[in-house]
């Protein structure tokens, strides 16, 4: 029996500064966090490939109760269950990986792919991306596929593709390379960062969003109101900038005070939520030097700043207390990467 097993995981990410404003060729920069999804192959007992998938969001759920299995199925090229208690089918982007790969792979075996993610899915985190990259790696390294970085992030790109229609490639880029990013028109420029206290308090509203119906309302707005709503995105564009420098000088207080700013314009282009605006004054309050919502916004999460992990935590530690999930994550965390 081959008792080999490759594990690998790989990070969600957040918008630290300028979505929307991105769409409209102004520069966004965006973070790995440290909420990641596992990916676990090994060989299968049954001469099928199976899937199984448990979730750990933000770590307050038992994995094991929300265990789902699927069975490769050719003919209708996708992933099938017996079980008819799950609501939804499995993500149609699981069987374009597995596919892509056991087409490249010249060693033929039957692999048991176990997918475990901690990163909530319609929050704007790159949960797909996440769980498509840490699927790409594990799957390839176990069929002895040697993929480059680039490979493994055209194909997670590819693959969103699938979920997402036109993404931008933040999400898959972001979780494949790890680190901080500027990106701009396409192009992205990993920036690097002094090593200075900042943590970063995500807080999970609870309310699904939809990006596409975000970057609709924006348009809307733009074609309704064109010089107001093209001044709030240059002036995101300016700010993002700043944060650009404030990023490479190592100053929470300057980030903090921008990240607020940001927010403040992402109410006027009409995207945010009363909860959201109510998450990041609460996070102010809690001591954190600025807050915002992250990614298209209308739910989704929120991120504020705090330039010490105690007061990090109590932040945390009280929006759990009001019944949200909330985590700590630092600046530039690691991207794809073997366990
Ligand atoms: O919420 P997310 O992670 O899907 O981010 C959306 C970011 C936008 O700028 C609103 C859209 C985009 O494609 O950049």
């Amino acid at each position: 029996m081959d008792a080999r097993k490759t594990t690998f995981s790989a990070p969600g990410k957040i918008i630290l500064f300028g979505e929307h404003a991105v769409v409209y060729g102004y520069p966004a920069i965006v973070t790995a966090i440290d909420l990641r999804t596992k990916c676990v192959v090994s060989k299968s007992l049954q001469n099928e490939v199976q899937l199984s998938i448990s979730s750990d969001y933000l770590f307050n759920k038992p994995s094991a109760e929300l265990k789902k299995e699927y069975i490769m199925n050719k003919e209708q090229n996708e992933f099938i269950t017996q079980d008819s208690k799950y609501e939804q089918p499995v993500n149609p982007a699981y069987y374009f990986i597995t596919e892509k790969i056991l087409e490249l792979a010249t060693r033929k075996k039957y692999p048991h792919i176990h997918i475990n993610s901690e990163i909530p899915p319609g929050m704007g985190l790159g949960s797909s991306a996440a769980s498509a990259v840490a699927t790409l790696a594990s799957l390839s390294a176990f069929m002895e596929l040697e993929l480059s970085m680039e490979e493994l992030n055209e194909l997670a790109f590819e693959a969103e593709k699938i979920i997402h229609g036109r993404p931008s490639g933040v999400d898959n880029t972001i979780s494949t390379y790890g680190g901080i990013h500027l990106y701009k028109e396409k192009k992205f420029s990993k920036l690097s960062i002094p090593n200075f206290s900042s943590y970063v308090v995500i807080v999970n509203s609870g309310i699904p969003r939809n990006t596409k119906t975000y970057v609709e309302k924006v348009v809307k707005s733009l074609e309704e109101d064109t010089s107001k709503y093209q001044n709030i995105l240059e002036e995101i564009g300016n700010i993002t900038i700043i944060a650009k420098s404030s990023l490479g000088e190592g100053d929470t207080q300057k980030l903090g005070k921008l990240m607020t700013q940001n927010h403040l314009l992402l109410e006027e282009l009409g995207v945010s939520h009363p909860i959201l605006t109510e998450l990041t004054n609460s996070l102010v309050q809690l001591g954190s030097v600025g807050s915002k919502l992250t990614g298209a916004g209308g739910g989704g999460c929120v991120i504020g700043l705090f330039d010490n992990y105690q007061k990090a935590n109590r932040a945390v530690e009280e929006m759990k207390n009001r019944g949200f999930q909330a985590f700590i994550s630092s600046l530039a965390e690691r991207g794809v990467q073997v366990e």
